[in-house]
């Protein structure tokens, strides 16, 4: 069941192929993947790696899901199985994203685990972004690395992930700004951005129709 404990489960008792995730991680993914059977059906993760983490959602989402990874490493394919297909490219190559958005149109989960540069991770966001469900969620994690030179990070540097989502916090607030900030595709599809320990998950929802509401003991009434 969703939501339960059942990743933590999974990655303790983990017997299979090589699974490799920061402990707090499964917290995360269980609070914001509790979507209904339907709208799960499609998940994509950029990094594959040993293949364990593939397993681990197939399990978790169900035989009905389709499990999709992106590895740059040739070698990944091998991790092909029944609900899991293997794409070999760079996570920013717009060529290899167009071929699997060909094929499985749009994606309820998105979770960039792939080369962690800053670089790979802005473009993979800005390629896959509107390919994630109306309702769906971006993941990116491990961005410790938005700190460290080595991955082009750096504190406050221009170009990181994080000085990015620190402008997307704005930009969903962009109906507020009283014009000082266009409202974007962004703005209108994104219902929140969740910041934790190295992860931002980036939630979809429609923006809808904003309206306060007074209540007093005299009954109630609406506003705009
Ligand atoms: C941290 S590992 C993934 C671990 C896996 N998700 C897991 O949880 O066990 C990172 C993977 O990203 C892949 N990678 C590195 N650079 C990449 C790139 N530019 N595009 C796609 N994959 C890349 C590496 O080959 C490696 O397999």
């Amino acid at each position: 069941m969703l939501g339960d404990g059942f990743l933590h489960r999974y990655f303790l008792n983990n017997g299979g192929k090589r699974l490799h995730k920061w402990f707090h991680y499964f917290d995360i993914y269980e609070r914001h993947s509790n979507a209904s059977e339907t709208e799960r059906q499609r998940f994509l993760e950029i990094g594959v790696s040993g293949g364990g983490s593939l397993q681990m959602w197939k399990a978790y989402f169900g035989h009905g899901a389709r499990v999709i990874g992106i590895d740059i490493d040739p070698i990944c394919t091998a991790h092909d199985e029944v609900g899991i297909e293997i794409f070999t490219a760079s996570q920013d190559d717009p060529a290899l994203i167009n071929q699997i958005i060909d094929r499985y149109d749009a994606f309820y989960i998105i979770i960039d685990d792939g080369s962690h540069i800053m670089r790979h991770v802005m473009k993979s966001f800005e390629l896959l972004y509107d390919k994630v469900d109306p309702h769906g969620v971006y993941l990116v994690e491990d961005l410790h690395t938005a700190y460290w030179d080595e991955y082009e990070g750096g504190l406050k540097r221009a170009g990181t992930f994080m000085e990015f989502v620190k402008d997307k916090l704005d930009e969903i607030n962009a109906a507020h700004a009283r014009g000082a900030i266009p409202v974007s595709t962004f703005t209108r599809s994104t219902a929140c951005i969740a910041v934790y320990d190295s992860v931002v998950v980036f939630e979809k929802r429609p923006q809808g129709t904003r309206q306060t509401s007074i209540t007093t003991g005299m009954g109630y009434a609406e506003q705009e």
